[in-house]
């Protein structure tokens, strides 16, 4: 009989993993085996984070290793699909970072590869574990606002960190930037208004600070349409300062206004509130504990480790994480050439 422990073992210890190996750490149910880091400096690091922890420079040699069922992937975008499909194919279950990867055909890739090996693949959606962004979809279910109408979410934040060797401003590498932050805003919204359907159609606008790369572009919003006449807003820019997150949705019945602030992205003490109004009061609504995404990841790990074991539901599948890339790419497209793409 198996252990009620899941061993899993990261591979990538940049910003985001080095998040992922403390998230296995503190995760009931998870245990952090083993981490494959790229450079000397990386090893380095997460030697010094994790003691006794064994760090191997060859992501390979991780996935050959029996003791481990599960594996974290926290690399560069343009990375996904060879490491993903390797550990499928080595028989782990797989926490795959969002986006799933840049191209469609990468992601189809993926998707063959946890078909063909029957293996568990869940994507980094996390801030659908969270206590604010996630209650607000709880009360949407529970009918708090009645029929919802309309969803607005928008982030003003500081520029994006470059990423090891720069990767995140190279379009080659990152593919697009709203495949980075836009993408959890698109899986936000299609599950906030998901009692209307599927969305249906994008029209996008972007614009760059350097003309010659649109792909990189600062500031970014997009309309979704919904089935029944229902939309969505996702707006970002770049071009700001702080960590500045909104949520607003609107019902044939009353309303929900979330918001979340803090100096960095990251932090362990952010500022964050939930109103709801039911048409005649507004309530502050309690969250039950902190909002963040150091926090949803702990509870990400342990999701997927409950899946492993229980077979329990996973927050975000890989149909999600393909819906949200072909999204991503046809919203970039859409600002591109000022079109109105259809989803159907
Ligand atoms: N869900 C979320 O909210 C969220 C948040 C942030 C990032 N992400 C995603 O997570 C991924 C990583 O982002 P990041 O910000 O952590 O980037 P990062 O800081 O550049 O870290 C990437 C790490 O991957 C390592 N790496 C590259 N090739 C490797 C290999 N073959 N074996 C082992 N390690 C390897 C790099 O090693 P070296 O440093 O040694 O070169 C680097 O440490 C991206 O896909 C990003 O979009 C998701």
């Amino acid at each position: 009989m198996k252990d009620s422990t899941v061993r899993f073992g990261l591979i990538g210890f940049g910003a985001w993993g080095s998040h992922h190996a403390r998230a296995i750490t503190e995760a009931s149910g998870a245990e952090l085996a083993a981490i494959s880091a790229r450079s000397p400096e990386s090893q380095a690091a997460a030697r010094s984070a994790h003691p006794g922890v064994p760090v191997l420079a060859d992501f390979q040699e991780l996935l050959r290793r029996e003791d481990i069922e599960a594996v974290s992937i926290a690399v560069p975008t343009h990375l996904h699909r060879e490491i993903t499909v390797a550990a499928l194919q080595a028989g782990k279950a797989v926490l795959l970072e969002k986006p799933m990867a840049a191209t469609l055909d990468d992601c189809q890739s993926i998707l063959r590869a946890a078909e063909s090996t029957g293996r568990l693949l869940a994507l980094g959606f996390e801030l659908r574990l969270s206590n604010l962004w996630g209650r607000v979809q709880k009360m949407i279910a529970e009918g708090a606002i009645g029929e919802p109408h309309y969803c607005l979410i928008e982030l003003w934040r500081k520029p994006y960190r470059p990423g090891s060797g720069g990767w995140r401003y190279d379009l080659d590498r990152v593919g697009n930037w709203i495949l980075e932050e836009p993408i959890h805003f698109f899986d936000l919204a299609r599950w906030y208004l998901g009692g209307l359907g599927e969305p249906v159609a994008v029209t996008a606008r972007a614009k760059a600070r350097n003309p010659d790369q649109p792909g990189l572009a600062d500031n970014f919003s997009a309309l979704l349409d919904f089935p029944g006449g229902g939309y969505a807003v996702i707006s970002q820019t770049l071009a700001a300062f702080e960590h500045h997150q909104v949520a607003k949705v609107t019902g044939s019945s009353g309303s929900l206004w979330a918001s979340w602030s803090g100096a960095m992205d990251r932090t362990f003490t952010p500022t964050f509130s939930l109103k709801h109004h039911d048409g005649t009061t507004v309530r502050e609504i309690d969250c039950g504990g902190p909002a963040g995404e150091v926090f949803e990841l702990v509870r990400e790990i342990e999701c997927v480790a409950r899946a492993i074991r229980t077979g329990s539901p996973l927050h975000a599948t890989a149909h999600d994480g393909w819906w949200a890339v072909r999204m991503c790419l046809l919203a970039a497209e859409s600002a591109l050439h000022g079109e109105k793409k259809s989803l159907t």
